[in-house]
């Protein structure tokens, strides 16, 4: 459904009067388009510590425009307030602030730049994890990154982005590819996230296609979210393998013939969905992304128990068990990467959607609990929770709550599909095992639970 407030606010006679009397005026957010080759088009400042070097070495393959700024001596060009170029991307290393008074240097390099962004740009500030500092004043300077970021991230116009990156010792080697999504539009619609980057042994060979060589499975991929999602993987690369229920087959299979994939007619709900999948993938699989789901809200008053059933049956103890039976039969490779669609719903609640939230939440904690245990065959498993996206589950929502969904948020407006997709390609690399058992909210920082 398309966003009639966007088109007017964008309008010059709206923009006048939205200014005017005060209403929101998102803007429209800059995407990826296919064919794009470069993360960055436009001018990339990096600043801060040791890392910041670290990036420097390979800054050039995001642009060819890549400016430096603050005291350290570098290789690329100062950036000069006032008379540098609009900045499209920028990156500060804050990994080695230890002190309270070292937090100043934050001001002194976000605030001369903050007048200087271009339209949609996309902020990135790296930090180290400070549960894992031994020092109580360093990893108390380290987790007031998060305040910080996250309050930046809500002070950005023109449909900026900030996230904080928390860069394990050992990680370094994966920061080109989580650059590639922060630092560009792939990341339009993710804003106040922190994510953790872990060692991973496994790297990205051809940045064109990143998921070369890699099979994916999507579930509910006939329409959506889930459609966006084998469209974003095939781009990428990847074999797609496209599953939904038996009513959906002929969406299914013209899609599935598009993308020169191939699909699975199946209820996941099925008694013998497990033991079907199996056998529809004799040649296993790299990705899985357990994209299927329901809503049937209730208040919990009025919540009939078939609700509540069926609910809890597509979008939690499906994923279980056939990521379960995935595993046990090592249909799923080593070094594969799961992806379970969660939602902001299981994080923040919402009213007349307890059984949904329930499964959200369930498949947070699921991804949170397994990711150590499949830590040794270097398989990931995070969930993606998306806010308000324009799709055909939220076009039912009444007008009043949909309105509220689009402009809670940073962004002021709700995300599309590609957004949440471009967040599981990123997650379905080879290098992103450097992220595990983390959520990663695709919401324009809703301020729902955030
Ligand atoms: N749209 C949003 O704003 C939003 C927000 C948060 C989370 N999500 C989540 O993202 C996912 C996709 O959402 P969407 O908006 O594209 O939904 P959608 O209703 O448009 O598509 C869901 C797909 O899943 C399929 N499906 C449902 N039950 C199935 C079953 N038993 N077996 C196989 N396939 C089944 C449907 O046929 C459909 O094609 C869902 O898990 C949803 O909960 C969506």
């Amino acid at each position: 459904m398309s966003d009639r407030y966007i088109d007017f606010a964008n309008s010059s006679l709206g923009h006048r009067l939205v200014a005017a009397i005060g209403l929101p005026s998102p803007v429209r957010l800059e995407r990826w388009q296919a064919g794009r080759l470069r993360p960055v088009e436009g001018a990339l400042l990096i600043g801060g510590g040791g890392l910041a070097t670290k990036v420097m070495a390979f800054a050039n393959k995001l642009t060819d425009a890549v400016y430096s700024y603050g005291p350290e001596p570098s290789a690329a060009p100062a950036w000069i307030p006032g008379h540098g170029p609009k900045l499209k991307a920028v990156l500060f290393d804050a990994s080695q602030l230890q002190h309270t008074d070292q937090l100043k240097q934050l001001r002194e390099f976000f605030q001369p730049l903050l007048k200087n962004l271009d339209h949609s740009p996309h902020l990135v500030i790296l930090g180290r994890a400070p549960e894992s500092l031994g020092d109580p004043f360093a990893a108390s300077a380290q987790r007031a990154l998060e305040g910080f970021s996250r309050s930046l991230a809500k002070e950005l116009r023109s449909g900026g982005t900030l996230q904080l990156l928390y860069v394990d010792d050992g990680a370094e080697d994966q920061l080109e590819g989580a650059l590639r999504f922060f630092l560009s539009p792939k990341s339009a619609y993710v804003s106040g996230q922190v994510i953790r980057l872990n060692a991973c042994a496994t790297q990205v060979q051809d940045w064109t296609r990143p998921l070369a060589g890699n099979k994916a499975l999507v579930t509910g991929a006939a329409r959506g979210i889930g459609a966006a999602i084998a469209e974003t993987l095939a781009r990428d690369g990847a074999e797609v393998i496209l599953l939904d229920v038996p009513q959906a087959k002929a969406d299914l299979d013209a899609l599935a013939a598009r993308l020169g994939g191939r699909s699975i007619a199946l209820d996941i709900c099925a008694e013998d969905a497990a033991t079907q999948l199996i056998e529809e993938l004799p040649d296993g699989i790299d990705i899985v992304v357990h994209n299927a789901g329901i809503t049937r809200d209730k208040t919990l008053a009025n919540m009939t128990p078939e609700y509540w059933d069926a609910v809890l049956a597509v979008n939690l103890n499906a994923p279980q068990v056939l990521t379960k039976t995935l595993l046990d039969s090592a249909t799923l490779h080593d070094n594969g990467r799961v992806v379970l669609l969660a939602s902001i719903s299981g994080i923040a609640g919402n009213r007349g959607q307890t059984n949904y939230a329930a499964s959200k939440a369930g498949l947070i904690g699921l991804a949170q609990a397994w990711a150590p245990l499949l830590k040794e065959r270097g398989i990931s498993i995070n969930a993606v929770a998306p806010g308000f996206i324009e799709t055909q589950m939220t076009a039912h929502i009444p007008f009043a709550l949909r309105e509220a969904g689009r402009r809670m948020s940073s962004l002021g407006q709700g995300g599309l599909p590609q957004d949440v997709a471009e967040a599981v390609a990123w997650l379905g690399q080879p290098g992103s095992g450097a992220v595990s058992g983390q959520v990663l909210r695709v919401c324009g920082q809703s301020l729902l639970g955030a």
